[in-house]
């Protein structure tokens, strides 16, 4: 069945990119300096929507990595698709509680402002856990705290009003269920940062 929040990504897709100020940019740009992406790695973008992360991922993985985006709004898929054409960015139409990816075939994820929207977020750990290489790192990144996202779906409402962050207990305790180790969570406003460590 078809979840009510692909139509309502869908409608969003085309003017989606207008949603980043310059300053959301430079933020995230040195959010990601600080995740350890390296040349060479394989990264996996998960609800990469129209793919804001992926220069800043590309760039940093060089042409010998690679940087694969999934969304399931096919709206979403193909702006990403038209804004980066190129041969280390991949975007897929995937679920992201059933990747189309074989094992291990990834050298860290990322997920920035998806996670809440992820209708089961334990199924979602449990692929990460599967198509990450033991060791790798997993991000969930929001640039405001988990209550200040929550009152922002509040206010936009339809498909996206309940939906939350996990608070830290909870996400702990799903993080471990699915294998992962070293689990930190920094909450503030400004910024929620979860970061693990996949274990096979
Ligand atoms: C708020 S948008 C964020 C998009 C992008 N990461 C960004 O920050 O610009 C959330 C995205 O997650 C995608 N999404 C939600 N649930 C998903 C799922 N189960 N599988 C794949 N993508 C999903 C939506 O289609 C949407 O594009």
């Amino acid at each position: 069945m078809r979840d009510p929040h692909q139509d309502f990504f869908d409608r969003l897709a085309q003017e989606w990119d207008l949603s980043f100020t310059a300053e959301d940019l430079e933020r995230l740009s040195h959010l990601v300096d600080s995740l350890g992406v390296s040349e060479g790695m394989d990264i996996i973008d998960l609800g990469c929507g129209t793919g804001v992360l992926f220069d800043l991922l590309r760039r940093r993985v060089g042409p010998e990595g690679s940087v694969t985006g999934v969304d399931y709004s096919i709206e979403m898929v193909r702006v990403a698709h038209r804004n980066f054409p190129f041969d280390n960015v991949n975007v897929v139409e995937a679920d992201a509680t059933n990747l189309p990816f074989k094992d291990s075939a990834f050298d860290m994820a990322v997920s920035f402002s998806a996670f809440p929207h992820f209708s089961d977020k334990q199924r979602v750990l449990q692929e990460v856990n599967r198509v990450l290489k033991s060791g790798a790192m997993f991000y969930i990144i929001h640039l405001q705290s988990s209550k200040d996202l929550a009152s922002l779906h509040k206010r936009i409402g339809g498909p996206v009003m309940h939906d939350r962050l996990p608070s830290t207990e909870e996400l702990h305790e799903m993080f471990s269920a699915s294998n992962f180790t070293d689990i930190n969570i920094e909450d503030h406003p400004g910024l929620f940062l979860a970061s693990a460590v996949n274990v096979k």
